[in-house]
């Protein structure tokens, strides 16, 4: 039988992605809860618009009654949570929101999905699902060497991770002391088709597009492990359907770079499919004052998904990042349309003193 699976935070960059590969490649049935804030964007989902197994609610995951209707109503297999405030840029000009949306609806989640999972036949309880879509952010930063596993210590730095990870610790208390069959995945950077243009990748691109500046934070050598995000959404699936319950899983690339080698890369693809006699995009690059408190390494070791799931990625970086710029060429109106809104291209995140 079809299951139907409840999918928060569907109309942003992941969530969106997944969907698509749900519904249409998977005919999977999805309802989508989305705020719609300034990150979400239903253009991304514009093909599903007459799709029989896919269902739009604009709301919020701390909405209570609306929680609980949704839930009684299409009755799901499985809840992914995706929905939350996702940029560390963000999170040091107004936190407040990553506290109320990624900790306080989360929880509201959890009781939610508590309340149904209990008046569940044993048949459903047993293929029941909760998956929370978590960050490899929440175990800090890492020197020269080393790879954060699941069991490395939680050590959040910004206001995004420490709600983070809080939330996952939420996740957590909710199989130990209630039985919820949670999962947990801890992803690292992703980039791909339809990723809001404040995150490094799609900025970059659209700002050499148009040979403007290139922020690059600090000197440039900060560096991210990232994986494209087609291949993020295969993992989750993969957990979801075959994950040991209470377990986490972490989610990587093996694809470490110094963000100065991803602007660079950027740069030389762009020369190429879209030169401009005489001019050399790397010349763009501008060093720009550092983020406050800015992780100086993130690498993941994702054997165990790897290893014991049987999952790895599709794309190397240097396959995914053709692809992505290709995409964004072809898909201009998109980020045109995202780019008319509140946002466009500004530097965010940059001062710690400002009152908050
Ligand atoms: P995004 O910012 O692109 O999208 C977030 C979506 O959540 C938006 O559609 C927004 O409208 C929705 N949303 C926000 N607050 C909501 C609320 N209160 N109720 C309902 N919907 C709400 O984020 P993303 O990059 O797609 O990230 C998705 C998830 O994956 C997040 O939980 C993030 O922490 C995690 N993650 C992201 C990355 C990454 O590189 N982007 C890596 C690892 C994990
Ligand atoms: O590691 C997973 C995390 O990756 C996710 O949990 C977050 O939701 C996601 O936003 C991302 O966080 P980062 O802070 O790593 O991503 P961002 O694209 O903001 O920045 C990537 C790196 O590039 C980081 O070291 C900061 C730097 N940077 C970023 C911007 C926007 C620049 O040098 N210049 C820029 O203009």
């Amino acid at each position: 039988m079809t299951q139907t699976w409840l999918v928060t935070g569907g109309a942003g960059f992941i969530g969106g992605n997944f969907i698509l590969q749900q519904v249409l490649d998977k005919k999977r049935n999805i309802i989508n809860l989305d705020k719609l804030t300034y990150a979400g964007n239903l253009d991304t989902l514009a093909q599903l618009d007459n799709n029989e197994n896919y269902t739009f609610v604009q709301g919020d995951i701390g909405d209570n009654d609306l929680v609980a209707k949704l839930i009684e109503k299409h009755q799901p297999d499985a809840i992914v949570n995706f929905a939350a405030e996702s940029h560390v840029d963000r999170s040091i000009d107004a936190p407040d929101d990553f506290i109320t949306t990624n900790i306080l609806g989360t929880f509201n989640l959890l009781k939610h999905a508590l309340n149904y999972y209990k008046s569940l036949t044993n048949d459903k309880k047993n293929n029941f699902r909760f998956l929370h879509v978590s960050t490899d952010e929440v175990y800090g930063s890492l020197g020269d060497t080393g790879l954060f596993t699941e069991t490395t210590p939680y050590s959040p730095n910004s206001p995004y991770s420490a709600s983070k990870a809080s939330s996952d610790h939420l996740v957590r208390a909710y199989h130990h002391t209630y039985g919820l069959p949670v999962l947990t995945t801890n992803c690292s950077n992703n980039y791909g088709p339809f990723q809001f243009p404040e995150k490094l990748i799609p900025l970059i691109i659209t700002k050499a597009l148009n040979f403007e500046p290139l922020p690059v934070y600090g000197d440039g050598k900060n560096v991210r492990d990232w994986l494209y995000v087609e291949d993020h959404c295969s993992a989750i699936e993969t957990v979801i359907n075959k994950g040991k319950v209470g377990e986490v899983y972490n989610v990587g690339g093996n694809e470490e770079k110094q963000n100065i080698q991803v602007v660079h890369a950027l740069c030389d693809i762009l020369d190429e499919l879209r030169p401009v006699a005489g001019k050399c995009r790397r010349d763009l690059v501008t060093y720009v004052t550092d983020r406050p408190g800015h992780d100086q390494r993130y690498a993941i070791d994702s054997s165990k998904l790897q290893n014991q799931l049987d999952w790895s990625p599709s794309e190397s970086f240097n396959s995914g990042i053709r692809k992505t710029v290709q995409w964004y060429l072809d898909n201009k109106k998109w980020s045109d349309r995202v780019l008319d809104g509140s946002y466009a291209g500004q530097r965010l995140g940059q001062d710690r003193d400002r009152e908050v």
